[in-house]
């Protein structure tokens, strides 16, 4: 019905334009390392609009299968499985998830490694052993969930090669892709999040910053005004982001960290 059809597409608004096309992640499979979370479901989310399955990776049990059940009522039809339990820490736990992710859902043609920890704290108040868990959350987690899916990832990748010769684009969609979530803290560097910044430019790649957390409402009008663009990031830029790069306008896009953040690490003091 039209009621129906308008309050979906004011729910999809919430987290993705409106310029991707239906259906171009049909039969596509992304794996996500902290899909349940604020910016991770975002981008899930997005991707199961148009046209893909999901396999959400967490700690929390109940809040991953929670998220995964919800995540299924976005498009008819979708499939989306909420593996919680996983420590990204521990390798064997992100091999079975993928091993499973695969028996239930066919394969793993996208990877979203976003599972990651943060608080802030000064270097006189964080322990070696709270680095040190930061250090393996987000540095050793991405690379763990890199190594348990690889095979699948490269599996997809030769499927959906474009042909060299001919330029055909990508039979069947595309596919073989990774998105490490990364931030810009340590472009500058950032007091109280020492821990983190180290461990993203280990990672290096695609974030946003939480602000509503870090930042009273007085600051933040403040903030938001002395902004480049005049706005704060939204986890809709970030799923933009991820559609681009996982579609084929994005296939030509390799290596490279991707900055979505309204020129706000480039400003002096950049948050
Ligand atoms: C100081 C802290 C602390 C805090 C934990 N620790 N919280 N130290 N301040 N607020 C210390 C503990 O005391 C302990 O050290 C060590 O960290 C390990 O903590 P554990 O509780 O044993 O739990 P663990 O399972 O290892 O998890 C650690 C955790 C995790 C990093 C705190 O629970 C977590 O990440 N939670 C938040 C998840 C989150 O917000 N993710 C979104 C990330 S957003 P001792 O010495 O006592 O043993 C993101 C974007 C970045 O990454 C950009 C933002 C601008």
């Amino acid at each position: 019905s039209y009621i129906l059809s308008s309050n979906m597409s004011l729910a999809k608004n919430q987290y993705m334009s409106d310029v991707w096309k239906d259906g171009i992640f049909n039969n596509k499979v992304v794996f996500c390392t902290g899909g349940a979370g604020t910016i991770c479901s975002a981008q899930v989310r997005a991707l199961i609009h148009l046209g893909a399955n999901a396999c959400i990776i967490g700690r929390n049990v109940e809040k991953t299968e929670s998220a995964a059940r919800d995540m299924a009522t976005i498009r008819p039809g979708a499939k989306v499985i909420g593996i919680g339990a996983v420590d990204v820490r521990k390798f064997d736990d992100l091999k079975a998830a993928a091993e499973r992710c695969v028996k239930e859902l066919g394969a793993i043609d996208f990877v979203i490694a976003g599972a990651a920890g943060n608080f802030l704290a000064s270097i006189e108040q964080l322990s070696v052993n709270a680095f040190k868990s930061v250090m393996d959350i987000d540095i050793l987690g991405s690379y763990n969930t890199l190594k348990a899916t690889l095979p699948y990832l490269m599996e997809s990748g030769k499927k959906h090669k474009m042909d060299s010769e001919t330029l055909q684009p990508f039979p069947g969609g595309t596919g073989g892709r990774i998105i490490f979530v990364s931030a810009t803290l340590h472009y500058r560097g950032m007091p109280f999040q020492a821990h983190v910044s180290v461990a993203k430019a280990g990672i290096d790649s695609l974030s946003n910053s939480g602000l509503d957390r870090l930042l009273p409402s007085d600051a933040k009008a403040a903030y938001i005004k002395s902004q480049p663009l005049g706005r704060v990031g939204h986890v809709r830029d970030i799923a933009d982001a991820t559609v681009y790069l996982f579609s084929e306008s994005g296939s030509y896009v390799t290596g490279q960290t991707l900055v979505v953040d309204g020129a706000n690490w480039r400003m002096s003091g950049g948050f």
